[in-house]
């Protein structure tokens, strides 16, 4: 289990703008009862605990056994083998831990879950679409929920949706519900000289949406040398400006990689605070904006639904949508290692 001080080690240079990012040596050592008791339950369950990029450093640090971004974390929930699984970050991730591993407990502690992209859509939306564009391959982003997926034919996540919809043999796509991220489809495919007829569903991340160009044309101008790291679901004008454009985990690793000092992240800011932890010899600045639904996520909630879940902490999908989910997501992994 981590120590008060190995915990303060990693969330001392955090500092992302907002004061609920701020730790001390002695916020840490009010942690670790909770940390504890969650470390002893994950032990006499034979739990783990996947916890997304976007997660308060104090859970991101502390108790999670698997840390990433949504492809990773489904990964991991393939994988794993463990008897329960809880899925720290939101309902959408939990419910793709759930269709890939039907027979095991999956419990997602968020009281909050939701996100405004998987929110937006419906599975009688996606009925409707399939009459209106038969001949077009339905491809999701995993930012939906089970039975939205148990109606399309191939998932993407922001780490491999370019790929995988360049590789799709058909060159009619109905891509939903990011509106924002398909324009970026669209534009980079047709840079490779890929001509797709894509149609997209009018859906929108409410903390990427914001992002402006001229926030980027500032940075530039105010700082040299400076790195520009944005996410596939900002717009086409903000993506247009950046040096680099990839998921959570894709952007942690690029600034591994990279041999610059400085940079400039256009994402939820819980991303900002990993890099400031992991590289505090670097410097980063980026956007304070928060995702309420991913810090909806508390060590009390992890605790609570260990010890006792209540039932809208554990995933249920119905059989029939969890097998056809199953299909759509596989696919996505099918694709990836191909
Ligand atoms: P990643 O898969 O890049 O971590 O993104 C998930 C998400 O919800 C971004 O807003
Ligand atoms: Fe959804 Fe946006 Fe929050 Fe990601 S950041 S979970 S896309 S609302």
């Amino acid at each position: 289990m981590v120590s008060a001080e190995q915990l303060y080690e990693k969330l001392k240079d955090i500092h992302v703008g907002n004061p609920i990012c701020q730790f001390t040596k002695e916020n840490c050592e009010l942690l670790l009862p909770t940390i504890e008791r969650i470390e002893k339950l994950k032990r006499e369950k034979n739990a783990i605990i996947l916890v997304h990029n976007y997660v308060a450093p104090q859970i991101f640090y502390s108790v999670a056994d698997f840390t990433g971004d949504s492809y990773g974390l489904s990964k991991n929930a393939k994988e794993s083998d463990a008897d329960v699984i809880v899925f720290s970050a939101v309902r959408f991730m939990a419910e793709t831990a759930k269709i890939l591993n039907p027979e095991k407990i999956v419990l997602d502690p968020n009281p909050n879950g939701g996100c405004s992209l998987a929110d937006g859509i419906t599975e009688s939306d996606v009925i409707k679409l399939r009459q209106q564009f038969p001949d077009h391959t339905f491809v999701c982003y995993i930012n939906t929920t089970a039975a939205v997926k148990a109606q399309c034919d191939v998932c993407v996540t922001s780490s491999n949706v370019y790929k995988i919809i360049e590789k799709i043999p058909n060159d009619k796509i109905y891509f939903l519900p990011d509106k924002l991220m398909g324009e970026n489809v669209i534009q980079n495919l047709k840079a490779k000289g890929v001509n797709k007829n894509i149609e997209l569903w009018d859906g929108t991340c409410y903390v990427h949406e914001e992002y402006q160009p001229e926030s980027i044309d500032q940075v530039r101008r105010n700082f040299e040398d400076v790195e520009i790291l944005v996410h596939p679901e900002c717009s086409s004008a903000v993506v247009n400006k950046a040096d680099y454009v990839g998921s959570t985990s894709q952007m942690l690793n690029h600034v591994r990689e990279s041999e610059r000092d400085s940079f400039f992240l256009l994402t939820e800011c819980g991303l900002t605070g990993v890099l400031q932890s992991e590289f505090p010899q670097k410097t980063f600045a980026g956007s304070c904006t928060m995702c309420k639904y991913m810090k909806s996520n508390s060590l009390e909630d992890i605790l609570n639904v260990l010890e006792n879940p209540s039932p809208q902490n554990i995933i249920e999908i119905a059989p029939e949508t969890q097998k056809r989910a199953l299909q759509c997501v596989n696919r996505m992994f099918d694709y990836s290692d191909h």
